[in-house]
């Protein structure tokens, strides 16, 4: 990422703007003066504040997004030195980050604004952290950094904008792409007719997508982004009128200054348009994409689009000099198949009294996120009336263009703003605004539930403006327009127990020490895999994978999955070896694929073991229960969205089948293993080296294999070095990701909600290939209790085999699968005694010396400890034997070279083993560095993986380190003034567990921690928000808080995205549709909860690991389950209100189109419901009928009648009209002929060939006249 500098006349002098260097075509640039983040400051000088600050607050984890986020940071303090909190949040908008949980990032950057103290609490008058803690008696800390070590932000001191950049001008051809740069309005029309075919390009950020991702080559480019009319802003009577190269971040900035000015009723679509701008993607996109290049692209999900189209605004367009306005209330097709599509202006009307205006948006994620549905609505009152003169609602993400709801318009006109007319209105747009049930982007029923909620929200936003005739529904209308997006400023705090007094100060064991590559992390200097430097002759390597899930290669193989490896293409570079790859063409005979757990299930395609754990008496124990519940729970899988994507480069050594392996994975040793037997060659030949990773989680243990396999086989055929990092999309589509599961159970309990006795089934998705699988299975089945003692347990685990990519090992493994469905059943039974979840939670929970259902007894239980400091649902977590290794140089000046077993990818492993060899050896952090893992001096290794990697590789250092001052020994007898000591223990147990027989010990120790979170949802919409997280984690003694809570908040917000957000979305033919961060959506700055504290349990000594520590990177994961039964509860709530109260199944992740779906009101009943099966009808008989219509109240009716169906004599069709509302529901729900496209006539015979079937209701697919 970069931040630009330009010169736009009319609106800015010098601005500065961060932007997305991936989108931002490079001729763009001219005129421009980038700055990166190597640019503001390096670790040999100086760091910038914004480096350092990110670094000493423990914000750079792996360090992949730092530099992005550091960008973002110094944009923000070039354009505005003293910026409040709320500004730097919006500064984060379009930044990710896969490790930390963002609370680092903005505590460190807290100290820049000048609203805030330290916690953010002050803002909200209940005290600062700080007070608390000089109130306690115990050595507790709330600060992980001290800032008062920061150097001070200096603006004098940036750099100028280079005066030399100050011109215009320019053409630049390449080697298929020409760009013209155009500099006036005439010119711009004179390259049009010279290349009718041009793009014009501004922003580039759909057009960049276009020809990124779908192929699209446009050999001439037009660029008028420094055409002054084009970026001129007028002020009217009238309105406002932007250049339509004018960047939405401008936009938004005059229009701000316009409605500070404005009496409010004038300002109202200007307040419309702002709301929609701070959903609009991020900063980085909004800086560059322009208005006319949003109206261009017609998108139907376009933000801004209903917005205009509402509010009748107008476009001026040129062609040959002649200037034409063109309103954009015709539907948006009109102007996008106009054969003038040169946008010179868009402008804005100004209000008048009598007239409102809003806009909504739903998205899966709130920030920087594209529209699910989208709207823009407008009503103007006859004068001094509550009598609708003009109505326009617009929507977006409703049809292929942005549409305007006509029909239900034209009848509204006229009619008093009452509850009649909102009555209507649903009844109407429930018509109009219908979709197929395979409309592109399903979610039919919540996209159409969410045109009535918009225009409900619209209804009561009118009433509350036009209050004064309606007090009485005044405030229940503020009640439900509340948004849940209000902006409350972010607060944090952590706690954690200080070194005990008296700790050398040398010693820095349990100290916050910074992340060792933090400072290099933050300043670019930081070297990831394909950092590497080019070597000469090296080639690239683009991955050719299969379009089909299941099909027969002609003359080939067979292909079972899409993504599925089947050839690679080399080349001189990444763009030709790219191109070359696209141009391949196979050829396949299909086969049917199984994609679903439950396609699976129907044709028992499971992989072989089956596990199981039985204890105690399940029969017995349903006869003793008071009562029985079953029922099923869904998890979809998760992306692991490590921000490096994989990597590997091969370099050939040139004798004896030697070969470097440069590569992004948590497993070196597997690593050299596969490469080794892919060349036919022993593994000594084969070295590893894995300098960082920028995030692994679980899914570079094993699944990196299938590309270095591949690059290495590449370097070996041709000796020469090859590369090859995978783009987002192929990484998404190749690597699979965490198993899907469905847990099918039966629980037993009494009337107190004691359980008794369960049941459970667990089924994953585990893809093409065992991978992990049967690991990932025996971890749920082992989890399956979460905290709880049930005496009777009767459980199966099934691995099933499908047509995805083989899924894999993820943050967690199998337990949060097991877990979740844990807690599923849990919260259910509560409800079912009609007791408080907690309570009943509570009781269940284990006791101190108790048996597990795998029958290991529970020592050192901290849970109940935890639970009384944080009062809600609870996790464990466990562990066993692996290997490990560690190579510990001293050199003869006293500097130590430490390599381990472990690879860091910024869980700050390196920096725990520096600390570990700081202490075994008695020498500062300082002497010691860690160069990079290498399977040439620690063999053998473990993956980083499962949390174990501190362990392990901490005792194999301590080992190490206790050999050398052995072998050190006789010197310091000769030399007792040496600091060096001597370390004795060996703590890896014997581990093991016997499925048969249920016995063994599967983990040396458990980890233990309680999170308690509160949400808010919006029942109309489905959002919701994070209100407060408490979390308190046992970790044992830690050996760094700093990073122990930076993997306890990561985790946790990996998990947040895991059960309410992160939806991978597949077709039914096995396509994965959600293949980047456009579609897949993880956590951003805003979705962590509003107000976050974390704390350690102190004095939890762990005698099982290195220095009392525990593990931490994935038990905290789990936690975040308590978000997803917060919403749970929250819809229950919402349930009560339609007299519902029976337990509901709601399967994660809890998207805001479940939430919405499941929070059944007069909205959701209004629409047809989905989940139709289509059934061919061709070998049913009596398959004939006859079409007839029929006037009625509502509207024309269109109808069946004849033997379609043994139970259905006959059932309505509706013309584009809904019935009213108290019409059977069977009646109420079938398909309209006009989707079909097809001229039915009345009284005239059809047959009807296929039906999609619903349990009450047919909708008919297909139809054909019968002669
Ligand atoms: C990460 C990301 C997030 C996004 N989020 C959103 C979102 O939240 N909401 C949303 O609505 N969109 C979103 N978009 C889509 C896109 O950013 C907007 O549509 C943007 O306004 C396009 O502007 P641009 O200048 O980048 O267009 P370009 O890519 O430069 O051009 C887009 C199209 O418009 C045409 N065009 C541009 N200017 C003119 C003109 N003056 N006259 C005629 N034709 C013209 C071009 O020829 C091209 O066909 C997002 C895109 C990305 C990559
Ligand atoms: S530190 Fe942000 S992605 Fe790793």
């Amino acid at each position: 990422m970069e931040t630009l500098a330009n010169e736009m006349t009319l609106i800015y002098s010098f601005s500065h703007h961060t932007a997305n260097a991936c989108l931002f075509p490079v001729c763009a640039l001219h005129h421009v003066a980038v700055t990166t983040v190597e640019g503001i400051g390096n670790t040999k000088s100086r760091l910038h504040p914004a480096q350092e600050r990110i670094a000493k607050s423990h914000g750079s984890q792996c360090g992949f997004c730092t530099p992005g986020i550091v960008m973002s940071m110094y944009t923000l303090l070039r354009n505005k030195p003293e910026p409040k909190m709320e500004d730097i949040e919006d500064a984060f908008q379009g930044n990710l980050c896969r490790c930390t949980g963002y609370r680092p990032i903005l505590e460190g950057y807290r100290t820049f604004a000048k609203d805030l103290n330290c916690c953010g609490r002050v803002a909200n008058g209940t005290g600062c952290c700080r007070s608390e803690r000089e109130n306690s008696m115990v050595m507790m800390s709330s600060s992980l950094f001290n800032s008062s070590e920061f150097q001070p932000l200096d603006p004098t001191q940036e750099p100028i904008f280079p005066p030399e950049l100050m011109q215009k001008q320019l053409c630049f051809k390449g080697e298929r792409v020409m760009w013209i740069q155009p500099t006036t309005l005439k010119e711009l029309v004179a390259l049009k007719s010279q290349y009718p075919n041009a793009k014009l390009v501004v922003g580039n950020t759909e057009v960049g997508i276009e020809m990124r991702l779908k192929n699209m080559l446009y050999p001439v480019i037009i660029a008028p982004a420094w055409i002054s009319e084009m970026n001129a802003v007028q002020h009217t009577e009238t309105g406002v009128t932007f250049g339509a190269a004018c960047t939405l971040s401008s936009v938004e900035e005059v229009l701000r200054k316009v409605v500070a000015e404005l009496p409010p009723y004038k300002a109202e679509v200007f307040q419309a348009v702002l709301e929609q701008l701070r959903w609009f993607a991020g900063p980085q996109i909004r800086n560059v994409a322009a208005l006319g290049g949003n109206i261009m692209t017609a998108s139907p999900i376009s933000d801004l689009n209903p917005v205009l189209m509402a509010s009748g605004s107008k476009l001026t367009l040129v062609s040959t000099r002649k200037l034409l306005a063109f309103p954009c209330d015709t539907e948006g097709s009109g102007i996008v198949n106009s054969p003038l599509p040169w946008i010179v202006r868009s402008g804005q009307n100004l209000k008048m009294e009598g007239e409102y205006f809003s806009a909504f948006k739903q998205a899966s994620r709130r920030e920087d996120d594209i529209a699910i549905v989208t709207c823009g609505m407008r009503v103007l009152f006859q004068d001094g009336t509550n009598r609708v003169e003009e109505i326009k609602l617009s929507y977006g993400g409703m049809a292929p263009t942005t549409v305007l709801a006509l029909k239900t318009c034209k009848e509204l006109t006229g009619r008093d703003w009452n509850e009649k007319l909102l009555q209507d209105a649903c009844r109407l747009l429930a018509g109009e605004m219908d979709l197929s049930p395979s409309a592109p982007g399903g979610m039919v029923d919540f996209r159409r539930t969410l045109t009535l909620s918009f225009f409900f929200k619209f209804y009561l936003t009118v009433l509350q403006k036009l209050s004064k005739n309606y007090n009485g529904t005044v405030s229940a209308a503020r009640e439900v327009l509340q948004s849940c997006f209000t902006k409350i400023p972010f607060q944090s705090c952590v706690l954690l127990q200080e070194v005990p007094r008296g700790q050398a100060v040398e010693d820095m064991v349990g100290r916050p020490l910074m992340h060792v590559s933090a400072a290099k992390q933050a300043c670019g200097e930081a070297v990831y895999c394909d950092d590497i430097p080019h070597y000469e002759n090296e080639l690239y390597l683009t991955l050719v994978t299969s379009t089909k899930a299941h099909a027969k290669i002609l003359s080939l193989h067979i292909v079972t999955c899409v993504g599925h490896i089947i050839g690679a293409v080399l080349a001189d570079t990444q763009e030709h070896s790219r191109r070359a790859a696209k141009v391949v063409k196979i050829k396949y005979e299909e086969l049917k694929p199984i994609v679903t757990i439950q396609e699976a299930i129907e044709k028992q395609s499971f992989l072989k073991s089956i596990k199981r754990i039985n204890k105690g008496d399940v029969k017995k124990g349903f006869e003793e229960s008071d009562h029985i519940l079953e029922g099923e729970m869904y998890l979809g899988g998760q992306e692991h969205f490590y921000l490096e994507t994989h990597c590997t480069l091969a370099v050939p050594k040139g004798e004896d089948g030697e070969m470097e392996l440069f590569v992004s994975t948590q497993n070196p040793m597997k690593t050299q293993e596969f490469a080794a037997n892919a060349l036919g060659v022993p593994s000594n030949r084969i070295v590893v080296r894995v300098k960082r990773m920028g995030g692994g989680f679980g899914g570079k243990e094993t699944r990196n294999t299938i590309l270095t396999t591949a690059v290495a086989v590449a370097a070996f055929k041709t000796g020469r070095p090859v590369r090859c990092m995978l783009d987002r999309d192929e990484d998404m589509l190749i690597s699979g990701g965490r198993h899907p599961f469905l847990g099918r159970y039966k629980v037993g309990f009494m009337k107190n909600g004691k359980v008794k006795s369960l049941e459970v089934s667990y089924y994953g998705n585990g893809g093409n290939s065992v991978d992990l699988s049967y690991g990932v299975m025996d971890r749920a089945l082992l989890h399956l209790d979460n905290s709880y003692n049930i005496p009777n347990v009767s459980s199966v685990g099934i691995v099933c085999k499908t047509n995805l990519p083989s899924n894999t090992a993820f943050r967690g493994f199998g337990g949060p699968q097991g877990m979740m469905i844990a807690e599923c059943w849990m919260s259910d039974l509560a409800r079912k005694c009609g007791l408080p979840p907690e309570e009943v939670r509570k009781l269940n929970l284990y006791h101190e010396g108790d048996l597990t259902h795998f029958n290991q007894k529970l020592e050192g239980f901290t849970l109940r400890r935890c639970w009384d400091e944080c009062l809600s649902s609870s996790s464990y977590h466990v562990f066993w034997s692996c290997l490990a290794g560690a190579l510990v140089h001293v050199y003869t000046d006293g500097s130590v070279l430490l390599t381990h077993g472990g690879t860091e990818m910024g869980q700050g492993l390196h920096t725990k083993m520096i600390q570990v060899a700081s202490r075994s050896l008695g020498i500062p952090t300082s002497n010691i560095y860690i160069s990079e893992t290498s399977t040439n001096t620690v063999p053998n290794t473990s993956p980083t993986a499962a949390s174990v990697s501190a362990d392990i590789n901490g005792m194999a250092v301590h080992n190490a380190c206790q050999t050398i001052l052995k072998r050190l020994e006789p010197i310091k007898q000769s030399n007792p003034k040496g600091s060096w000591e001597d370390w004795v223990s060996c703590l890896i147990p014997d581990l093991g567990y016997d499925f048969e027989k249920n016995e063994g010990k599967p983990f040396c120790y458990f980890s233990y921690g309680v999170a308690c979170s509160e949400v808010e949802i919006d029942c109309l919409t489905g959002d919701h928000k994070n209100i407060r997280t408490d979390i308190v984690m046992d970790v044992g003694t830690s050996l760094n808080p700093a990073i122990d809570i930076g993997q306890i908040e990561g985790a946790f917000v990996q998990g947040l995205g895991l059960f309410t957000m992160e939806e991978l979305r597949y077709s039914p033919e096995g396509n994965l549709y959600t293949r980047g961060p456009g579609m897949y959506k993880i956590p951003a700055f805003g979705d962590i909860p509003t107000e976050f504290y974390v704390s350690l349990l102190r004095d939890c000594p762990n005698s099982k690991a290195v220095y009392s520590s525990k593990a931490v990177g994935e038990p905290p994961l789990f936690l975040s389950a308590s978000v997803f039964y917060a919403i749970k509860d929250a819809i229950y709530s919402a349930r009560k209100d339609s007299g519902l109260t029976e337990p509901f199944r709601l399967d994660s992740p809890a998207t805001p189109e479940r939430i919405r779906n499941a929070c059944v009101d007069i909205f959701t009943k209004m629409v047809t419901p989905s989940g139709f099966t289509v059934c061919s009808l061709a070998s049913l008989p009596h398959m004939e009928c006859v079409c007839w219509s029929q006037w009625s109240r509502s509207g024309i009716r269109a109808g069946w009648e004849g033997r379609l169906w043994p139970c259905l004599s006959r059932w309505f069709l509706f013309h584009g009209h809904y019935p009213s509302f108290n019409m059977p529901p069977n009646e109420r729900q079938i398909h309209r002929p006009a989707l079909l496209g097809l001229p039915l006539q009345e009284g005239l015979p059809y047959s009807i060939n296929e039906v999609a079937v619903h349990p009450s209701i047919l909708q008919v697919l297909s139809i054909e006249q019968k002669h």
